[in-house]
This record gives structure tokens, sequence and C-alpha cells, in this order.
């Protein structure tokens, strides 16, 4: 593996669990990987457990990491070719791109949508200018249109929890003030589409996705349905995709949040979302604290899902 930009690329599935599972048990095993070996993380947004768990996956893999907010300490970024830089932006993302290349063996980026331009996003601008200009291996910290790491996380902890060959896993819209990207719903439902497993996703009207993530997924616009006999529940909030109300927040609906009584409806189901979460408006506090609740476990695995790709990256070097 040399880029990370799609769950598609983690190669054969089962052997991808298998290597995460051998990493969650041995974490140090693979120290001598890293050494010598620098990996530079830029943020264009804001990170909590991206940010910590690959430092984490890199450091247990005998990396140095070097980490660039772009947005706090760095110039201002230009990144349309053409421009006349006569604005506030006082570098090309063209020069700084090779600039940080040459610092370092892998990057990492994280730079989600921006949806001044739908085309611009779901082509991943940003990124693949990263995979074009930089001469190094690149992963996805989140993108505009996905979040690998998240969803393999997401498929480690699904493994883990699991209490039958094909369970059924239901994702679910919930409410949120803000617009949010698709690009943590498109990623689950890209991930799930690899397994065999039960998957229906439901929302309100108007917040379907890209038909290339939603797959083989069946769409149930009735939310207590979607959720009968569900073993899983993932919950999360997304903007609007199709056009005209491409980014935008056209619904927030309450009877949506996941509650005690939604989730009496399900299989004991667990709860999974990827934080950060907005209680009761998402989920209740009572269903986010309740034993079902996996957030925790799953945003510990993202040490994992980042040291098994990092693992994979370091080896084609
Ligand atoms: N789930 C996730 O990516 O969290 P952060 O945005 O805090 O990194």
């Amino acid at each position: 593996m040399r880029h990370f930009t799609s769950i598609k690329q983690i190669g054969d599935l089962q052997k991808a669990m298998d290597l995460a599972f051998e990493v969650k048990k041995n974490p140090f095993a693979d120290q001598h990987l890293g050494r010598n070996r620098t990996l530079l993380l830029i943020f264009f947004n804001n990170s909590l457990r991206t940010r910590l768990s690959t430092q984490k996956a890199a450091l247990n893999l005998g990396m140095n990491v070097i980490v660039l907010d772009v947005n706090q300490g760095a110039w201002k970024l230009e990144t349309e070719r053409g421009v006349v830089m006569d604005g506030d932006k006082s570098e090309h993302l063209l020069e700084a791109i090779p600039v940080m290349g040459s610092y370092c063996d892998i990057i990492g980026v994280r730079s989600f949508a921006r949806f001044e331009s739908k085309k611009d996003d779901y082509e991943e601008v940003i990124l693949n200018q990263f995979i074009k200009y930089s001469g190094r291996p690149v992963f996805s910290m989140e993108a505009a249109t996905r979040h690998p790491l998240q969803t393999f996380a997401d498929m480690i902890t699904i493994e883990e929890n699991k209490k039958c060959a094909k369970p059924k896993i239901v994702m679910s819209w919930a409410p949120h003030p803000k617009s949010l990207p698709q690009s943590v719903p498109n990623s689950f439902a890209e991930g799930i589409n690899l397994t065999d497993y039960e998957f229906v996703i439901t929302h309100p009207h108007g917040y379907e996705l890209a038909p290339e993530f939603v797959g083989n997924a069946r769409i149930e616009y009735n939310q207590d349905k979607a959720l009968e006999g569900a073993d899983f529940v993932y919950a999360k909030n997304w903007s609007a995709y199709s056009d005209p109300n491409y980014g935008k927040v056209i619904n927030t609906d309450r009877s949506w949040t996941i509650t005690t009584e939604k989730m009496a409806l399900t299989n004991n189901a667990f709860f999974m979302h990827c934080l950060p979460v907005r209680r009761n408006m998402i989920v209740s506090d009572e269903v986010i604290e309740s034993p079902q609740s996996l957030v925790i476990p799953e945003a510990a695995n993202r040490v994992v899902s980042a040291q098994t790709v990092l693992r994979e990256i370091l080896r084609s070097l």
C-alpha cells in the first residue's frame, strides 16, 4: 500500500482485520519499521482523535512525528492555480506541498469538504494535490468525501463485538445544528459494502448520499422501521448531498435523535458514533452512557486502525 484514501485500498478485508488484531495485541512489535522515518501530519481542520491516535500509532512504530496546523502559525495558503496572489494568502500550495514532502517520509492530510464547489469536494482537489506534488505516500485523516481511518476503526469495533456472522447494521442520520460533511457516512457505507452484513441506511427525504457510496445498502426513510432488529446503530449527521442543497442543513427534526425508546426497537443493539458527538441532538445521554455504547472503544481503535495502515505504508517504502 502506498496511498490510503479509501477503505477499499485496505486490500483483503479478512487479512487486514487479522493484521489489526495482531497490532492490537503486540503494539510495539514493529518499532524497527519506523526507525529514522518521519511522519508529517497536516491539519487544515480541527481534530482530537485523529491527531492523537495517529501520533500514538506512529510512536508505537518507532517513527518521529511532526504536526502542522495550517491555520495556526503557517502562512495562509492559496489553493487555486492561476490566481493573482494579491490578497491575504502568502504561499501557494504548489510550493508548500513539495517543501513539506522534503521534510518527511509519509504525509497524513486532514482537509474537509469546503462546500464551495461540490465538484472540487468530490474530486478531492486538496488531497490529490498532496498525492501529485509531495513525492511521498499520502494517507487521508479525513478528506472531503471519506474518512477511511475512522471506517477501518469502526469495522474493527464491529468485528470485535458482533454476536453473529452477518449482523444488521443501521446507519442513521440524526439532527445537528451545523453543516457537516458527508465524509464519515460515505466512508462507513463504503466499508460496510465490502462485507456481507445486512446494511440499512435511514435518513429523512433530501439527505440521500451519493449512489457510489450507498452501494447495496437498503434505504429506509422510516427510522423506526429501519431500527427493528438492528445489531449495531451507527448514528451520524450529514448535510444534504443532492443539488440544489449541497452542504446545507435542511432538517433538524429532533424525533431522529437516538434515544432509549429508539434503541428499544433494536436487537439490543450496540450504539456507535465516530465522535465528537452533540449529546441530546444526535444521541441521548442515557444511550451514549449505556453499556451498549461502543463510542470509547471505537475511538480507542483509531490507534489500531492508523497503526495497521502506517505499518503497511512503511513496509512499502
Ligand atoms: N472521529 C474523528 O475523526 O475525530 P476527530 O475529528 O476529533 O479527529
